[in-house]
């Protein structure tokens, strides 16, 4: 899940491609690089490593061109080196392809050109886009990439250029995000939205099977017969602002500071007078969803955890029985699907690979499909039934935060809809839930107050190597997210329990000092979770309590204890995650780690 660039127009073709590539770093940091044309030379500027490597190259040997493309890879085919970074290009040196996704089929296309005497200078599956493309060279860029991709097998979001076309960009996308932004008397391509927010709010974005001719003053599409096809025009709403880190060190940190105030926001846009409201993008009418006897939520991720917590509001409130399934087993599971079935996708980004690939199986047995989605205009949200927005704004920083808090505000808002079309709630204890919605955002602020609080328990925990979170009942998902919030940005081992399960076997990697976070907020296992840390005590644990605000048994029980404000215990998912964001964020910084930029990871996983 690389990301790509591209621009063509009077501007400084340095600055734009690399400001592009800086808004798409967090779509992987292995290697990167641009490419330009300019008097029938093809320039190459490429290194391994952050971005910087690439800004300090330019700076010294900066492109020449008016028209560019750019690239930062997570590495797939090819360990991170200045070889495998991109752009690849052919054996002329007069072709220049920046990819993002995986050739499936490129074993049997490299042998193949290697008969055809190409040689071959890197580890990558893309490289053989660079030589396909030279084969099939005939004085069309266009013609020469519509033959190259019909014999590509997998996903890929391409754009190239040759010295013999200087005066444009060829585009094509395949299972990977490609989106074009539409300029004055320049034009703009990126795999996401936050490359093209500096120059253009005006953005088309392109299907799969799509190629687009990217030139100064105008842009064609056409499909992959190359027959001309008409576009729509769209008009993004982040702001460019919205892009910046507004004096906080790290995305992650304004990103965890931003939800109370995206909660509020939500809550005004989904609760009105008497019903609620889900947006323009939400077809299903009230008698398809009063039908709804099963629901199956498939996602990855943080996303996947939003997804176990909308399981427990579904069949709690609404009575729906529901199954939760990681989008990559759900993907090849053969689930039984049929009846009253709703299909939902949970997703920031909308591109995931395994979601889309889930979205699609459910699509094929002609289910109802509804998603849950950040990123407007994304694949997932365009190939749903219905979409629910979650308004979180960009996020920027790879360990997912606002976007989980806004998935489990839309679940729980949702599943009081169907409630309500269910009659399995009468309107009493709707509007009373609904009364302790309005009461959130404050709360939310009240933790993220109290930072320095959860800091000081990370100073204490910082040279831990592993940890375990656990918690009960709607809070089991909430100990799962503590523990990949932790993995993901501090690189320590943690595990999320049920803590029922504890005394079944894990309870045997206990002791003394281990340290574990308990979910213990007052609910209805309450007592349960008491007796699961007097367990983890006795066996001389380090126990960290999150606990509701006044509960001073907890005092007594916890070796530190971090209290949130008295709430409705499925809304205490919520709560719950913040102060479980701010530990594992500070635990981050306190050993040094690339918060918004963890090892290995990327923001958005667009290959399966
Ligand atoms: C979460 O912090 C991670 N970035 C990752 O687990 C993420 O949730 C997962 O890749 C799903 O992404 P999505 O929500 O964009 O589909």
């Amino acid at each position: 899940m690389c990301g790509i660039v591209g621009y063509i127009g009077d501007k400084d073709i340095n600055s734009v491609l690399m400001a592009g590539l800086w808004r798409l770093e967090y779509r992987g940091y292995d290697s990167s690089g641009v490419a330009s044309v300019l008097d029938g030379d093809l320039e190459v500027r490429k290194v391994k490593g952050r971005l910087m490597n690439l800004q300090k190259i330019l700076a010294e040997r900066p492109l020449s061109g008016t028209l560019g493309i750019g690239h930062t890879r997570w590495a797939t085919h090819g360990e991170p080196s200045d070889q495998n970074a991109h752009p690849q290009v052919d054996c002329k040196n007069s072709i220049a392809v920046v990819h993002n996704g995986i050739i499936e089929n490129y074993y049997t296309l490299k042998e193949e050109l290697i008969k055809k005497k190409h040689f071959f200078k890197s580890n990558t599956d893309t490289e053989i886009i660079a030589h396909l493309i030279e084969e099939n060279y005939n004085g069309s860029l266009k013609e020469s990439v519509l033959k190259t991709v019909s014999r590509l097998q997998g996903s890929y979001a391409i754009a190239a250029i040759c010295t013999a076309e200087p005066d444009k960009i060829i585009v094509y996308r395949y299972g990977s995000p490609l989106i074009v932004g539409i300029g004055n008397k320049e034009n703009l391509i990126a795999s996401d939205i936050p490359a093209l927010l500096d120059h253009t709010k005006n953005i088309v974005i392109m299907n799969d099977g799509e190629l687009g001719i990217i030139k100064r003053d105008k842009v064609e599409f056409y499909n992959n017969e190359g027959k001309k096809i008409e576009k729509e025009k769209k008009k993004i709403t982040w702001s460019a602002e919205s892009l910046e880190k507004e004096g906080f060190p790290h995305y992650m940190l304004k990103e965890i500071h931003e939800q109370a105030d995206i909660i509020d926001t939500n809550i005004k846009l989904r609760i009105r007078e008497k019903d609620f409201d889900f947006g323009e993008n939400f077809h299903f009418s009230p008698q398809e969803l009063a039908n709804l006897s099963h629901i199956i939520i498939q996602a990855c991720g943080t996303s996947w955890h939003a997804g176990y917590v909308g399981k427990y509001l579904f069949e709690d409130f609404a009575r729906i029985r529901t199954e939760i399934d990681i989008s990559s087993e759900f993907r090849y599971r053969n689930p039984i699907m049929g009846g009253e079935l709703l299909v939902m996708a949970i997703t920031q980004s909308g591109e995931t690979a395994d979601t889309l690939a889930g979205l699609r199986e459910a699509k094929a047995k002609f289910l109802k499909i509804l998603s849950l989605v950040n990123v407007q205009g994304s694949t997932i949200a365009r190939e749903s039934d219905s979409t629910i927005y979650l308004n979180a704004g960009p996020e920027i920083g790879v360990a997912s935060t606002k976007a989980y808090t806004s998935q489990l505000f839309q679940l729980y808002i949702l599943s009081l809809y169907l409630s309500k079309l269910k009659w399995t709630l009468d309107d009493s204890e709707i509007n009373k839930k609904i009364k302790e919605i309005k009461a959130l955002p404050k709360k939310m602020k009240k933790i993220l107050e109290k930072e320095n609080e959860i800091k000081k328990i990370a100073k204490k925990f910082k040279d831990a190597k592993d940890f375990m979170f656990v918690g009960r009942g709607i809070n089991y998902p909430s100990a799962l997210e503590g523990a990949l919030k932790l993995k993901e940005i501090s690189y320590i081992h943690a595990t999320g329990y049920p803590a029922g399960e504890m005394k079944h076997g894990p309870i045997a990697l206990i002791s003394e000092g281990s340290p574990v976070v308990a979910i213990a907020t007052k609910s209805s296992v309450y007592d349960k979770m008491l007796s699961n840390i007097e367990e983890l005590r006795s066996r001389k644990a380090k126990v960290i309590v999150i606990g509701t605000q006044g509960d001073d048994i907890i005092k007594k029980l916890g070796s530190e204890v971090f209290y949130i404000p008295e709430c409705e215990e499925n809304l205490s998912p919520i709560l719950v995650s913040i102060p479980l964001q701010l530990f594992a964020y500070h635990i981050a910084v306190l050993n040094g780690r690339d918060v918004d930029r963890p090892r290995n990871l990327a923001k958005s996983v667009t290959v399966e």
